[in-house]
Protein backbone atom coordinates (compact mmCIF):
# COMPACT_ATOMS: atom_id res chain seq x y z
CA UNK A 1 0.00 0.00 0.00
CA UNK A 2 1.48 3.38 -0.59
CA UNK A 3 0.75 6.34 1.68
CA UNK A 4 -1.56 9.10 1.25
CA UNK A 5 0.30 11.44 -0.20
CA UNK A 6 -1.06 14.61 1.27
CA UNK A 7 0.21 12.85 5.00
CA UNK A 8 3.47 11.74 4.19
CA UNK A 9 5.73 13.18 5.94
CA UNK A 10 8.12 16.16 3.69
CA UNK A 11 11.59 16.16 4.94
CA UNK A 12 11.93 13.55 7.13
CA UNK A 13 12.88 9.39 6.47
CA UNK A 14 9.84 7.23 6.16
CA UNK A 15 9.28 3.98 5.01
CA UNK A 16 7.21 3.90 1.37
CA UNK A 17 5.29 1.17 3.50
CA UNK A 18 5.70 -0.92 6.62
CA UNK A 19 7.24 -0.58 9.55
CA UNK A 20 10.52 1.61 10.34
CA UNK A 21 13.20 1.46 13.23
CA UNK A 22 15.99 2.24 13.81
CA UNK A 23 19.04 4.15 11.74
CA UNK A 24 21.16 1.99 10.70
CA UNK A 25 24.80 1.97 8.24
CA UNK A 26 25.09 5.36 8.56
CA UNK A 27 27.92 6.15 6.07
CA UNK A 28 29.27 8.45 3.71
CA UNK A 29 30.52 6.80 0.36
CA UNK A 30 31.19 7.89 -2.86
CA UNK A 31 30.23 11.02 -2.15
CA UNK A 32 26.79 10.04 -1.00
CA UNK A 33 25.23 9.55 2.58
CA UNK A 34 23.88 6.67 2.93
CA UNK A 35 20.65 6.17 5.47
CA UNK A 36 19.49 2.35 6.03
CA UNK A 37 16.88 1.55 8.51
CA UNK A 38 15.54 -1.35 9.87
CA UNK A 39 12.31 -1.50 7.76
CA UNK A 40 9.57 -4.41 7.86
CA UNK A 41 8.26 -4.31 4.11
CA UNK A 42 5.75 -6.38 4.64
CA UNK A 43 3.47 -4.73 7.74
CA UNK A 44 3.00 -2.68 10.72
CA UNK A 45 4.20 -5.10 13.37
CA UNK A 46 7.96 -5.78 14.51
CA UNK A 47 8.73 -8.91 12.57
CA UNK A 48 10.65 -9.71 9.47
CA UNK A 49 13.41 -6.81 9.59
CA UNK A 50 15.54 -5.88 6.46
CA UNK A 51 17.49 -2.85 5.75
CA UNK A 52 15.92 -0.33 3.85
CA UNK A 53 18.25 2.14 2.29
CA UNK A 54 18.46 6.06 0.90
CA UNK A 55 21.19 7.85 -0.22
CA UNK A 56 21.63 11.75 -0.92
CA UNK A 57 24.47 14.64 -2.10
CA UNK A 58 22.60 16.76 -0.13
CA UNK A 59 20.29 15.54 2.12
CA UNK A 60 17.80 17.12 0.49
CA UNK A 61 17.08 15.00 -2.63
CA UNK A 62 16.87 11.17 -1.72
CA UNK A 63 17.20 8.36 -3.74
CA UNK A 64 15.65 5.33 -3.08
CA UNK A 65 17.69 1.67 -3.57
CA UNK A 66 16.48 -1.69 -3.34
CA UNK A 67 16.53 -3.19 0.14
CA UNK A 68 20.22 -3.68 1.04
CA UNK A 69 20.02 -6.81 3.55
CA UNK A 70 16.75 -9.23 3.52
CA UNK A 71 16.69 -11.84 6.64
CA UNK A 72 16.36 -15.68 4.94
CA UNK A 73 19.91 -17.29 5.52
CA UNK A 74 20.49 -19.46 7.76
CA UNK A 75 21.83 -17.08 10.42
CA UNK A 76 18.95 -14.29 10.18
CA UNK A 77 16.06 -16.13 8.74
CA UNK A 78 13.71 -14.27 11.20
CA UNK A 79 15.54 -10.76 10.76
CA UNK A 80 18.60 -8.77 9.78
CA UNK A 81 18.69 -6.73 12.94
CA UNK A 82 20.25 -2.90 13.27
CA UNK A 83 23.93 -2.62 12.58
CA UNK A 84 26.63 -0.25 11.30
CA UNK A 85 28.70 0.70 7.90
CA UNK A 86 32.22 1.19 7.81
CA UNK A 87 34.34 1.91 4.30
CA UNK A 88 37.85 0.39 4.22
CA UNK A 89 39.36 0.58 0.45
CA UNK A 90 36.86 1.17 -1.27
CA UNK A 91 34.70 -1.00 -0.09
CA UNK A 92 31.37 -0.91 2.20
CA UNK A 93 31.43 -3.21 5.20
CA UNK A 94 27.57 -3.77 6.95
CA UNK A 95 27.65 -5.19 10.38
CA UNK A 96 24.55 -6.38 11.37
CA UNK A 97 22.79 -9.05 13.95
CA UNK A 98 21.24 -11.99 12.30
CA UNK A 99 18.19 -12.99 14.31
CA UNK A 100 16.87 -16.46 14.09
CA UNK A 101 13.94 -18.44 16.02
CA UNK A 102 15.74 -21.95 16.45
CA UNK A 103 13.08 -25.03 16.35
CA UNK A 104 12.14 -24.70 20.00
CA UNK A 105 11.09 -21.07 19.84
CA UNK A 106 14.60 -20.14 21.73
CA UNK A 107 16.46 -16.80 20.19
CA UNK A 108 19.71 -17.16 18.61
CA UNK A 109 22.03 -13.89 17.55
CA UNK A 110 24.66 -14.04 14.93
CA UNK A 111 26.95 -10.79 13.90
CA UNK A 112 27.11 -10.50 10.77
CA UNK A 113 29.11 -8.72 7.72
CA UNK A 114 27.56 -7.67 4.68
CA UNK A 115 30.28 -6.11 1.69
CA UNK A 116 29.57 -4.14 -1.59
CA UNK A 117 31.94 -2.37 -3.66
CA UNK A 118 29.14 -0.10 -5.16
CA UNK A 119 27.75 0.70 -1.88
CA UNK A 120 24.39 -0.36 -3.39
CA UNK A 121 24.59 -4.16 -3.87
CA UNK A 122 25.46 -6.46 -0.61
CA UNK A 123 26.80 -9.95 -0.98
CA UNK A 124 26.08 -11.40 2.76
CA UNK A 125 29.45 -13.13 4.05
CA UNK A 126 27.81 -14.73 7.15
CA UNK A 127 28.86 -14.54 11.03
CA UNK A 128 31.62 -13.17 12.34
CA UNK A 129 31.60 -13.91 15.89
CA UNK A 130 31.16 -16.49 18.11
CA UNK A 131 28.19 -16.08 20.74
CA UNK A 132 30.39 -14.78 24.00
CA UNK A 133 30.25 -16.70 26.89
CA UNK A 134 28.67 -15.51 30.15
CA UNK A 135 25.98 -13.71 27.46
CA UNK A 136 22.61 -14.31 27.13
CA UNK A 137 21.32 -14.44 23.40
CA UNK A 138 20.37 -10.71 23.57
CA UNK A 139 23.71 -9.57 21.64
CA UNK A 140 23.23 -7.12 18.62
CA UNK A 141 23.69 -3.54 17.18
CA UNK A 142 27.05 -4.22 16.08
CA UNK A 143 29.06 -0.62 15.84
CA UNK A 144 32.42 -0.25 14.04
CA UNK A 145 34.54 2.31 13.34
CA UNK A 146 38.52 3.00 13.38
CA UNK A 147 40.93 4.52 15.61
CA UNK A 148 43.45 6.94 14.98
CA UNK A 149 45.87 3.97 15.07
CA UNK A 150 44.31 2.03 12.61
CA UNK A 151 42.89 -0.26 14.46
CA UNK A 152 38.77 -1.58 14.21
CA UNK A 153 36.82 -1.05 17.67
CA UNK A 154 33.54 -2.50 17.72
CA UNK A 155 30.84 -1.97 20.42
CA UNK A 156 27.82 -4.63 20.70
CA UNK A 157 24.47 -4.40 23.06
CA UNK A 158 24.39 -7.27 25.12
CA UNK A 159 22.83 -9.10 28.51
CA UNK A 160 24.59 -11.23 31.41
CA UNK A 161 23.45 -14.40 32.53
CA UNK A 162 22.21 -12.17 35.20
CA UNK A 163 20.13 -9.98 33.15
CA UNK A 164 22.08 -7.31 33.36
CA UNK A 165 22.51 -4.70 30.33
CA UNK A 166 25.92 -4.06 29.39
CA UNK A 167 28.01 -3.76 26.08
CA UNK A 168 31.19 -5.11 24.78
CA UNK A 169 33.96 -4.08 23.11
CA UNK A 170 35.89 -5.98 20.34
CA UNK A 171 38.85 -5.01 18.68
CA UNK A 172 40.34 -6.25 15.19
CA UNK A 173 43.02 -5.74 12.27
CA UNK A 174 41.36 -6.78 9.30
CA UNK A 175 37.52 -6.12 10.10
CA UNK A 176 37.15 -10.16 9.56
CA UNK A 177 38.87 -11.60 12.95
CA UNK A 178 37.60 -9.92 16.46
CA UNK A 179 39.11 -10.02 20.13
CA UNK A 180 36.50 -9.52 22.75
CA UNK A 181 38.61 -7.10 24.90
CA UNK A 182 36.24 -5.58 27.50
CA UNK A 183 32.44 -5.82 28.73
CA UNK A 184 32.03 -2.12 29.04
CA UNK A 185 29.29 -2.36 31.38
CA UNK A 186 31.22 -3.27 34.55
CA UNK A 187 32.93 0.03 34.86
CA UNK A 188 29.38 1.87 34.43
CA UNK A 189 26.45 2.09 36.70
CA UNK A 190 24.14 -0.80 36.41
CA UNK A 191 21.01 0.40 34.19
CA UNK A 192 18.39 -1.82 32.88
CA UNK A 193 18.34 -5.68 32.08
CA UNK A 194 19.84 -4.50 28.07
CA UNK A 195 21.76 -2.31 26.33
CA UNK A 196 20.50 -1.70 22.84
CA UNK A 197 22.35 0.52 19.74
CA UNK A 198 25.66 1.48 21.79
CA UNK A 199 27.95 4.03 19.85
CA UNK A 200 30.91 5.51 20.66
CA UNK A 201 32.39 8.78 19.53
CA UNK A 202 35.16 11.20 19.71
CA UNK A 203 34.52 14.75 19.60
CA UNK A 204 37.90 16.91 20.19
CA UNK A 205 38.73 15.92 23.18
CA UNK A 206 35.65 14.08 24.47
CA UNK A 207 34.74 10.79 23.91
CA UNK A 208 30.97 9.97 24.77
CA UNK A 209 29.41 6.79 24.69
CA UNK A 210 25.72 6.27 24.03
CA UNK A 211 23.38 3.16 24.57
CA UNK A 212 19.76 2.83 25.03
CA UNK A 213 19.31 0.78 28.32
CA UNK A 214 16.06 -1.37 28.64
CA UNK A 215 14.43 -1.53 31.86
CA UNK A 216 16.44 1.04 33.81
CA UNK A 217 13.93 2.72 35.98
CA UNK A 218 16.62 5.52 36.90
CA UNK A 219 15.69 9.02 36.73
CA UNK A 220 12.37 8.27 34.59
CA UNK A 221 9.33 9.76 35.38
CA UNK A 222 5.91 8.42 35.63
CA UNK A 223 4.57 7.65 32.04
CA UNK A 224 7.81 8.47 30.31
CA UNK A 225 9.59 6.96 27.18
CA UNK A 226 9.13 2.96 27.19
CA UNK A 227 12.72 2.93 27.10
CA UNK A 228 15.81 5.57 27.80
CA UNK A 229 18.60 6.34 25.13
CA UNK A 230 21.51 8.05 26.57
CA UNK A 231 25.03 8.88 26.26
CA UNK A 232 28.09 9.14 29.10
CA UNK A 233 30.96 11.47 28.59
CA UNK A 234 33.44 9.36 29.26
CA UNK A 235 36.21 7.13 27.40
CA UNK A 236 34.70 3.91 28.36
CA UNK A 237 37.08 1.95 26.47
CA UNK A 238 39.72 2.75 28.85
CA UNK A 239 40.22 1.19 32.11
CA UNK A 240 41.72 4.10 33.83
CA UNK A 241 38.84 5.48 35.89
CA UNK A 242 40.80 7.81 37.97
CA UNK A 243 42.08 9.95 34.89
CA UNK A 244 38.06 9.80 33.66
CA UNK A 245 36.02 12.54 34.18
CA UNK A 246 32.87 11.61 36.40
CA UNK A 247 30.12 12.14 33.77
CA UNK A 248 26.34 10.86 34.64
CA UNK A 249 23.75 9.47 32.14
CA UNK A 250 22.04 12.03 30.17
CA UNK A 251 19.58 11.51 27.85
CA UNK A 252 19.51 12.52 24.12
CA UNK A 253 16.12 13.69 23.18
CA UNK A 254 13.72 14.69 26.07
CA UNK A 255 10.74 14.67 24.20
CA UNK A 256 8.29 11.27 23.42
CA UNK A 257 9.11 8.53 20.98
CA UNK A 258 13.61 9.64 20.38
CA UNK A 259 15.26 5.94 20.13
CA UNK A 260 18.22 4.33 19.08
CA UNK A 261 20.05 7.08 17.78
CA UNK A 262 23.48 6.43 15.35
CA UNK A 263 26.17 8.62 14.48
CA UNK A 264 29.10 8.71 11.51
CA UNK A 265 31.52 11.09 10.27
CA UNK A 266 30.91 12.78 7.00
CA UNK A 267 33.94 14.06 4.90
CA UNK A 268 34.97 16.91 6.52
CA UNK A 269 34.82 14.91 9.98
CA UNK A 270 31.57 15.90 10.69
CA UNK A 271 29.37 13.88 13.68
CA UNK A 272 25.93 13.64 12.20
CA UNK A 273 23.19 12.10 14.50
CA UNK A 274 19.60 10.42 13.07
CA UNK A 275 17.55 8.55 15.78
CA UNK A 276 14.02 6.62 15.28
CA UNK A 277 11.09 8.78 15.38
CA UNK A 278 10.15 6.64 17.76
CA UNK A 279 9.47 4.38 19.72
CA UNK A 280 5.76 3.65 21.32
CA UNK A 281 4.16 1.60 23.76
CA UNK A 282 3.23 -1.07 21.67
CA UNK A 283 -0.93 -0.66 22.15
CA UNK A 284 -0.52 3.06 20.83
CA UNK A 285 1.61 2.15 17.95
CA UNK A 286 -0.90 -0.12 16.98
CA UNK A 287 -3.07 2.96 17.17
CA UNK A 288 -0.96 5.44 15.49
CA UNK A 289 -3.18 7.14 12.06
CA UNK A 290 -0.51 6.27 9.76
CA UNK A 291 -1.18 2.58 10.38
CA UNK A 292 -4.28 2.20 8.77
CA UNK A 293 -2.72 3.67 5.18
CA UNK A 294 -0.10 1.19 5.86
CA UNK A 295 2.77 2.40 7.10
CA UNK A 296 4.39 3.56 10.71
CA UNK A 297 7.54 5.75 11.79
CA UNK A 298 9.92 8.17 10.48
CA UNK A 299 13.29 8.94 11.17
CA UNK A 300 14.54 12.34 13.26
CA UNK A 301 15.91 15.01 10.99
CA UNK A 302 19.89 15.29 11.22
CA UNK A 303 21.42 16.88 14.02
CA UNK A 304 25.34 17.95 14.10
CA UNK A 305 26.92 16.93 17.23
CA UNK A 306 29.62 18.88 19.19
CA UNK A 307 30.55 18.89 23.39
CA UNK A 308 30.10 21.86 25.05
CA UNK A 309 30.81 21.80 29.25
CA UNK A 310 30.29 18.28 29.17
CA UNK A 311 27.11 18.15 27.39
CA UNK A 312 26.62 16.70 24.17
CA UNK A 313 25.18 19.37 22.16
CA UNK A 314 22.83 18.87 18.98
CA UNK A 315 22.16 20.74 16.36
CA UNK A 316 19.86 20.41 12.90
CA UNK A 317 21.92 20.09 10.18
CA UNK A 318 23.12 23.57 8.44
CA UNK A 319 21.58 21.69 5.09
CA UNK A 320 18.51 21.59 6.19
CA UNK A 321 18.34 25.68 5.88
CA UNK A 322 18.16 24.70 2.00
CA UNK A 323 14.46 24.09 2.75
CA UNK A 324 13.58 27.34 4.03
CA UNK A 325 11.54 29.35 1.18
CA UNK A 326 11.68 32.80 0.68
CA UNK A 327 8.18 33.79 1.88
CA UNK A 328 9.58 34.34 5.50
CA UNK A 329 7.95 35.96 8.05
CA UNK A 330 9.48 38.16 11.01
CA UNK A 331 7.83 39.63 14.11
CA UNK A 332 9.86 41.93 15.83
CA UNK A 333 9.60 43.08 19.76
CA UNK A 334 6.23 41.56 20.10
CA UNK A 335 4.18 40.50 23.31
CA UNK A 336 1.97 38.21 21.90
CA UNK A 337 1.27 36.43 18.34
CA UNK A 338 -1.59 34.78 17.76
CA UNK A 339 -1.45 33.64 13.55
CA UNK A 340 -2.66 30.75 11.13
CA UNK A 341 0.99 29.34 9.78
CA UNK A 342 0.57 29.67 5.82
CA UNK A 343 1.41 25.65 5.53
CA UNK A 344 1.83 22.82 8.03
CA UNK A 345 5.52 22.37 7.23
CA UNK A 346 7.67 25.14 8.97
CA UNK A 347 11.04 25.93 10.69
CA UNK A 348 10.50 28.64 13.18
CA UNK A 349 13.40 30.57 15.32
CA UNK A 350 13.21 32.55 18.04
CA UNK A 351 15.68 34.54 19.63
CA UNK A 352 15.11 36.47 22.76
CA UNK A 353 17.86 38.85 24.77
CA UNK A 354 16.05 38.43 27.82
CA UNK A 355 12.99 36.14 28.62
CA UNK A 356 10.23 35.60 31.62
CA UNK A 357 7.99 33.74 30.95
CA UNK A 358 7.26 32.47 27.54
CA UNK A 359 3.96 29.87 26.32
CA UNK A 360 3.77 28.59 22.79
CA UNK A 361 0.72 26.86 21.35
CA UNK A 362 0.40 24.87 18.77
CA UNK A 363 -1.85 23.44 16.89
CA UNK A 364 -4.91 21.85 19.16
CA UNK A 365 -2.91 20.30 21.52
CA UNK A 366 0.58 20.94 21.87
CA UNK A 367 2.03 23.18 24.26
CA UNK A 368 6.08 24.44 24.81
CA UNK A 369 6.28 26.78 28.60
CA UNK A 370 9.19 28.23 29.53
CA UNK A 371 9.36 29.36 33.41
CA UNK A 372 12.06 31.76 33.71
CA UNK A 373 12.52 31.07 37.62
CA UNK A 374 12.74 27.26 37.63
CA UNK A 375 14.79 27.91 34.29
CA UNK A 376 12.22 24.95 33.25
CA UNK A 377 11.05 23.80 29.91
CA UNK A 378 7.36 21.92 30.11
CA UNK A 379 5.90 20.23 26.24
CA UNK A 380 2.42 18.70 26.19
CA UNK A 381 0.70 17.44 23.74
CA UNK A 382 -2.38 15.30 23.83
CA UNK A 383 -2.06 11.61 22.77
CA UNK A 384 -3.88 10.11 20.19
CA UNK A 385 -4.88 6.78 21.93
CA UNK A 386 -5.22 7.71 25.20
CA UNK A 387 -6.76 11.21 25.29
CA UNK A 388 -4.68 12.08 28.07
CA UNK A 389 -2.25 14.75 28.47
CA UNK A 390 1.10 13.75 28.48
CA UNK A 391 4.23 16.25 29.88
CA UNK A 392 7.83 16.05 29.66
CA UNK A 393 10.24 18.60 31.65
CA UNK A 394 13.83 19.45 30.94
CA UNK A 395 15.87 21.99 32.96
CA UNK A 396 18.30 24.36 31.07
CA UNK A 397 21.96 24.94 31.89
CA UNK A 398 21.15 28.78 30.85
CA UNK A 399 18.02 30.91 30.92
CA UNK A 400 16.18 30.24 27.28
CA UNK A 401 17.65 32.55 24.24
CA UNK A 402 17.01 30.68 21.43
CA UNK A 403 14.84 27.96 20.03
CA UNK A 404 14.35 26.52 16.73
CA UNK A 405 11.05 24.18 16.02
CA UNK A 406 11.08 22.06 12.99
CA UNK A 407 7.40 21.15 12.53
CA UNK A 408 5.61 18.86 9.80
CA UNK A 409 2.60 17.39 9.66
CA UNK A 410 2.85 14.94 12.30
CA UNK A 411 6.46 15.64 13.74
CA UNK A 412 7.73 18.23 16.23
CA UNK A 413 11.30 18.81 16.97
CA UNK A 414 12.51 21.48 19.14
CA UNK A 415 15.75 22.36 19.67
CA UNK A 416 16.42 24.86 22.60
CA UNK A 417 19.16 27.19 22.96
CA UNK A 418 21.45 26.45 19.57
CA UNK A 419 21.00 22.48 20.77
CA UNK A 420 21.58 22.27 24.39
CA UNK A 421 18.84 20.66 24.43
CA UNK A 422 16.16 18.34 22.11
CA UNK A 423 12.65 17.53 22.20
CA UNK A 424 10.96 15.41 19.40
CA UNK A 425 7.90 13.75 19.48
CA UNK A 426 5.00 12.71 17.21
CA UNK A 427 1.61 14.68 16.59
CA UNK A 428 -0.43 14.40 13.68
CA UNK A 429 -2.37 17.55 12.46
CA UNK A 430 -5.64 17.80 10.77
CA UNK A 431 -5.08 19.57 7.70
CA UNK A 432 -6.70 22.94 9.51
CA UNK A 433 -4.82 22.67 12.34
CA UNK A 434 -2.41 25.68 11.48
CA UNK A 435 -2.42 27.35 14.20
CA UNK A 436 0.64 29.00 16.23
CA UNK A 437 0.03 31.34 19.35
CA UNK A 438 2.94 32.42 21.71
CA UNK A 439 2.98 34.58 24.78
CA UNK A 440 5.73 36.43 25.86
CA UNK A 441 5.85 38.22 29.61
CA UNK A 442 8.76 40.42 30.10
CA UNK A 443 10.41 40.22 27.08
CA UNK A 444 12.38 42.32 25.21
CA UNK A 445 14.42 42.26 22.23
CA UNK A 446 12.23 38.90 20.42
CA UNK A 447 12.64 38.22 17.45
CA UNK A 448 10.68 35.15 15.75
CA UNK A 449 11.35 33.98 12.08
CA UNK A 450 8.82 31.59 10.62
CA UNK A 451 9.61 29.89 7.19
CA UNK A 452 7.13 27.81 5.67
CA UNK A 453 9.55 24.65 4.13
CA UNK A 454 9.31 23.29 1.03
CA UNK A 455 7.67 20.48 -0.29
CA UNK A 456 9.81 17.43 -1.72
CA UNK A 457 6.98 15.48 -2.60
CA UNK A 458 8.08 12.56 -0.21
CA UNK A 459 11.49 11.27 0.54
CA UNK A 460 10.88 7.75 0.09
CA UNK A 461 8.36 7.17 -3.17
C1 LIG B 1 16.13 -1.28 18.88
C2 LIG B 1 16.12 -2.73 18.39
C3 LIG B 1 17.54 -3.27 18.22
C4 LIG B 1 17.35 -4.37 17.23
C5 LIG B 1 16.31 -3.78 16.32
C6 LIG B 1 15.36 -4.78 15.73
O1 LIG B 1 14.98 -0.59 18.51
O2 LIG B 1 15.37 -3.53 19.26
O3 LIG B 1 18.14 -3.68 19.42
O4 LIG B 1 18.52 -4.69 16.54
O5 LIG B 1 15.58 -2.84 17.09
O6 LIG B 1 14.53 -4.18 14.79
Amino acid sequence: MINKKENRLQFHIVPPHGLLNDPNGLSYFNGKHHVFYQWNQNGTTHQNKSWGHVSSEDFIKWETHPPALEPGDWFDKDGCYSGSAVIDQEKMYLFYTGNVRNERGERESYQCLATSEDGIHFIKQGPILEQPKGYTAHVRDPKVWQDETGLWNMVLGAQTLKEKGTALLYQSNNLIDWNLVKDIGETLPSMGYMWECPDFITLEDDQVFLYCPQGSEIDRQPNENLYQSGYIIRNVLEDDTCKQQSSKFQKVDYGFEFYAPQTYQDSTNRTILYGWLGLMDPEVEKTFPSVKDGYIHALTIPRLLEVVRGKLIQKPLPELKKLRTEESLIYENRQEIDLQLPTLQNEIECHWKKIENVQIHIRKEVELSYDAVKQEITITRTNWKTQMIEKRIAQLDQPMHHLQIFMEHSSLEFFVNEGEKVFSMRYVAEESEKGFQIKQIGTRNNTITIWPLQTIDGILS
